[in-house]
């Protein structure tokens, strides 16, 4: 990296979000049931959450059932969910341990009661802590995350406590999921498709976007450092020039 582009954009991003695709593909690559990858993912889950604690990354989000993957196969849909209690319950006491926030976003709602209780549990469990915030997108879609937003606010207008006109792009951010936390700085996407699969689309609006080839369970610090580098490289300009942007790095006021 050169001096010159470490000056655009050196810090590290805030939040990170994953889309931690490719887990099926890899299995069958080794001919073996797609639910095999599903569990390797799990310890790529692990390694990305260490990585984040120790470069001190302070919020990560991550993928792991979209509101579309009930369309799956019953069966996989079943082992999916039977993983995500599993390990919910078997690494709570390791995430608290390592001062981790849990907060599970999405409608969880279509979950059974059991998973719903461990969630909570787990929420409450590690609420206090003030290590990394592990966000984890179960039955997570953007839309439904824009939708519910618009509906808190529409509540408040039915209520008479708000008017249509007091609807700002600020207001409605105070009701999308994690508005309290750091903005998305960085998406990645595994699997090497290159779309968003309706994640964080309120959220990605001024992210940096990295879609990588490997595969979800390949995962490891050395593929989660060089998409950081690359970030780190990028000029972020929020609409600005790229004058505008080496002129604030360098600390100079003129020209404002
Ligand atoms: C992502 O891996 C995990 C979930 C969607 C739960 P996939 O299961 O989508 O893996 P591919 O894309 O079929 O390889
Ligand atoms: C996105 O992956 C959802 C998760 C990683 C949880 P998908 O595999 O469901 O995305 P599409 O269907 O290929 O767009
Ligand atoms: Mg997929």
């Amino acid at each position: 990296m050169t001096e010159e582009t470490q000056a655009f954009n050196s810090a590290l991003p805030q939040h990170v979000g994953i889309i931690m695709d490719g887990n099926g593909r890899w299995a069958e690559r080794q001919g073996k049931p797609r639910v095999w990858g599903h569990k390797k993912g799990v310890d790529a889950v692990r390694k990305a959450v260490s990585f984040c604690r120790k470069l001190g990354i302070p919020s990560l989000t991550l993928f792991a059932f979209s509101s579309e993957n009930w369309r799956r196969p019953e069966d996989e849909v079943s082992s999916l969910m039977q993983l995500f209690l599993f390990v919910l319950q078997q690494e709570v006491k390791v995430l608290h341990k390592n001062q981790v926030r849990l907060n599970i976003i999405g409608d969880l709602s279509r979950f059974s009661p059991g998973l719903q209780e461990s969630i909570a549990k787990a929420q409450a469990l590690t609420a206090g802590n003030t290590g990394l915030t592990l966000n984890v997108a179960a039955n997570y879609g953007g839309r439904w995350d824009i939708a519910n937003a618009a509906q808190q606010l529409a509540q408040q207008v039915a209520n008479g406590t708000l008017q249509p006109a007091e609807i700002t792009e600020q207001l409605l951010s105070q009701h999308i999921q994690m508005h309290d936390q750091p903005e998305l700085d960085l998406m990645i996407r595994t699997g090497g498709d290159i779309r968003i699969s309706n994640f964080l689309l309120w959220q990605a609006a001024y992210a940096e976007l990295c879609f990588l080839d490997t595969l979800w369970p390949d995962f490891d610090d050395q593929v989660f450092a060089d998409a950081i580098a690359s970030f780190v490289r990028r000029e972020r300009r929020f609409g600005c020039t790229g004058a505008q942007i080496r002129e604030l790095a360098a600390g100079s006021t003129e020209g404002q």
